[in-house]
């Protein structure tokens, strides 16, 4: 209907015409449809793909009303916006198609990963405190949940607190941890943390397995080993930090609930991995409290 109507109004319709008031309508319907049905965690997907989108459009204006300003301007934005959109489906290891059919990442309600017969060694932060005083080298792995528990302060005085006692703390950004782009980054500047502490997938991945403890907090699919040895996975193929080859890998969260790709993670249930059950915030003081005394 849309497209008919864009046929109509380009081809005979006069300024505010039934036409124009089809093509508006159809264009409302379209939105509203294919747009309120998308999952909370593709929004920024989304975002980035409708900004590309009225980028184009103000170049095509451009064109109407020979204006070269709008034209470069609008290609512009709807060149970097079809950038940012294409960067984010690929570190997801979907298409733009699944992207706006939508589904992923909705959860079927159960609430929580089935353990069945594995086994999940706990801890605590004054165990923590031990091993981090024996690690030489620590990194860190920011996730959706840090941000949700705004823990980016505390770690970095748990960082600055190692980084004192000679250990080399530096921080692992997935591309697409959190929920939008640059979400970690940001969080880590807001905290002042040194930007030559962070190192991206592909500069830092080859160095976990000559590291002595991975810490991740509030992470979850970004560091799911699914993506690399379960085909059967719907984030298979996906890029992600390979915090499972370090000698002991710590995951701080509240309990063994999916991430936004609403699926298990057998991170939790292998043998170097010890689970923190605990809000981010409040994991990363009390072990700051006790790193301190110990
Ligand atoms: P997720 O896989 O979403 O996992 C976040 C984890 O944080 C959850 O499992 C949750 O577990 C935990 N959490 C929530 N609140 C917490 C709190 N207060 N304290 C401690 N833990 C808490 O996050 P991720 O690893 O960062 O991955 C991002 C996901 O978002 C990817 O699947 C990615 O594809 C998707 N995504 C990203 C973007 C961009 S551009 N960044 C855009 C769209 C989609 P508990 O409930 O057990 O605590």
């Amino acid at each position: 209907m849309a497209i008919g109507a864009i046929g109509w109004f380009a081809l005979g319709a006069d300024g505010i015409s039934v036409a124009f008031w089809t093509l508006l309508g159809a264009s409302l319907l379209l939105g509203v449809t294919r747009v309120l049905p998308i999952g909370g965690g593709d929004m920024p997907v989304v975002i980035a793909f409708l900004n590309s989108l009225s980028g184009i459009a103000a170049s095509m204006a451009g064109f109407a009303i020979d204006s070269s300003v709008l034209i470069i301007s609008g290609a512009l934005v709807g060149a970097s916006g079809l950038i940012l959109t294409n960067i984010m489906v690929k570190a997801m290891n979907r298409t733009l198609v699944e992207v706006l059919a939508g589904g992923f990442g909705v959860s079927d309600g159960a609430g929580g990963a089935d353990v069945g017969d594995r086994t999940v060694r706990r801890t605590s932060a004054d165990d923590l405190a031990i091993v981090l005083g024996y690690a030489r080298s620590v990194i860190v792995v920011p996730g959706y949940g840090l941000a949700v528990a705004q823990a980016q302060h505390a770690l970095r005085e748990l960082a600055d607190l190692l980084g004192d006692r000679d250990v080399d703390v530096r921080y692992a950004i997935h591309p697409v941890a959190g929920r939008m782009p640059g979400h970690m980054n940001v969080l880590l500047a807001e905290a002042d943390v040194p930007y030559d502490r962070l190192y991206d997938l592909e500069d830092i991945n080859a160095d976990f397995s000559h590291t002595d403890v991975v810490l991740v907090v509030g992470a979850n699919d970004v560091v799911n080993p699914s993506a690399r040895e379960d085909p059967g996975s719907p984030i298979y193929g996906m890029p992600i930090l390979d915090v499972d080859k370090a000698q002991t890998c710590v995951v701080v969260k509240r309990s063994l609930s999916p991430g936004f790709a609403g699926i298990d993670n057998p991170l939790f249930y292998k043998e170097n991995t010890l689970m923190f059950f605990a809000d981010a915030k409040g994991a990363i003081e009390d072990l700051v409290r006790e790193v301190r005394q110990a």
